[in-house]
């Protein structure tokens, strides 16, 4: 089954394609490689001896989309492709909108035209804004959100769930992640941010190989375990394979599918830096600084929902999320950059 995949060159799709092949599916890749690198499609074929077929263009480009549509037989499209970085969002917030919003409204309109009626849609636990408690539901309230970049997301779950109301034979997943770390366990693919890296795991382990001096510890007076922030990590293999079990669950079957993916445990920023070093063998040098603008004191998800609609249920722990990101990590010191 052909499946289009935007965004299949980022890291939580590169790790899903590779799932996918492993199941079965045929991945139809396109991404404009704004924010990755085309060896990825290397790697995807090293680790899984099939070479998926790439389109290089944009999502808002209609022209472009319908033509990758009339030249497969696409039954469903997994749809990644967008902009991530929360501090960028809110000094750009016309580039967050035109990419995620308006990129999707452009996707949604494709498929129609190619009558391809099944979207799982990559959201974020974002939406969620500061939870009144934990774990989170799929039924906690949403639209709380702090930045130009949740609110993207915010708005295109709306669009979504409009659009499907209006066609309601169509499949339409939303999927909210918690917070995705880790790498391929081969060591060849990972997370590979841009310059300065926004998020925890690629900081601490950047640190960790060297390249940065020490990891600032944004507040240490939440009231948590230990002060610091608590997030549900999982693992990006893990998130891979729910969106395999969404697409064969739910990915063709009329309706508005919402699920949280998360594991349902929650670690702190000290408790992080405790099992990178356990991984990597080195203490993680870091110093305690005051509250990111926008951070929240604790998230995780409520899993039952999936487990029991999806059959899904992530099993990878912290030990192997820091272990598997330390090994891609320390053998690609510079990520991709040297190597495309
Ligand atoms: P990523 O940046 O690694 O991957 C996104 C891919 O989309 C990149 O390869 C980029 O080049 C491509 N892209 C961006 N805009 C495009 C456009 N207009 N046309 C074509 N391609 C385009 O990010 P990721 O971490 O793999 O995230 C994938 C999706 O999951 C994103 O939508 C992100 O918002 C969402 N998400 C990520 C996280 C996270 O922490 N990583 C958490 C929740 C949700
Ligand atoms: C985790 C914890 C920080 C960096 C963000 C987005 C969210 C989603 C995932 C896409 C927090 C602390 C971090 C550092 C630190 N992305 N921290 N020092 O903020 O939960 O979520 O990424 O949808 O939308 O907001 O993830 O990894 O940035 O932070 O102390 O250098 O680590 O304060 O407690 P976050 P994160």
């Amino acid at each position: 089954m052909e499946v289009l995949v935007t965004g299949g060159m980022g890291y939580i799709g590169s790790h899903t394609c590779v799932q996918m092949i492993e199941a079965g599916f045929t991945p139809i890749i396109i991404d404009n490689l704004c924010n990755s690198k085309f060896v990825v499609l290397d790697r995807i074929e090293a680790l899984t001896q099939v070479r998926p077929l790439f389109y290089q263009g944009d999502i808002r480009d209609e022209s472009f989309l319908d033509h990758v549509f009339s030249q497969h037989n696409i039954q469903a499209v997994i749809h990644f492709a967008g902009l991530k970085a929360v501090g960028e969002s809110v000094s750009q917030p016309l580039a967050y909108y035109d990419n995620n919003v308006t990129g999707s409204l452009v996707l949604v309109r494709a498929m129609c035209k190619a009558g391809v009626k099944s979207i799982i849609f990559s959201s974020s636990a974002t939406v969620y804004g500061d939870p009144e408690r934990v774990p989170i539901t799929e039924e906690s309230p949403i639209g709380a959100t702090t930045n130009p970049y949740g609110r993207s997301k915010f708005m295109v779950e709306a669009c979504l769930s409009d659009f499907f109301h209006a066609q309601p034979d169509w499949s339409v997943t939303l999927l909210r992640y918690f917070n995705p770390v880790g790498a391929h366990p081969s060591g060849t693919m990972g997370e590979d941010p841009n310059g300065l890296p926004n998020n925890l795991m690629p900081f601490i382990a950047q640190v960790a190989v060297g390249r940065r001096e020490k990891l600032s510890v944004f507040g240490q007076d939440y009231p948590t375990v230990d002060g610091t922030g608590v997030r549900d990590y999982i693992h990006v293999m893990d998130l891979a394979d729910g969106h395999l079990a969404a697409l064969n669950a739910v990915g063709r079957q009329a309706g508005l599918h919402i699920y949280n993916l998360g594991t349902g445990n929650g670690a702190s920023v000290l408790e992080m830096v405790d099992a990178f070093s356990k991984a990597c063998g080195k203490s993680i040098p870091y110093e305690i600084c005051p509250r990111r603008p926008g951070d929240i004191a604790r998230c995780w998800a409520a899993t039952a929902k999936a487990e029991k609609e999806l059959g899904w249920k992530a099993t990878r722990t912290i030990a192997d999320m820091t272990a598997d990101t330390w090994r891609w990590q320390s053998h690609h010191p510079q990520g991709y950059q040297s190597e495309s």
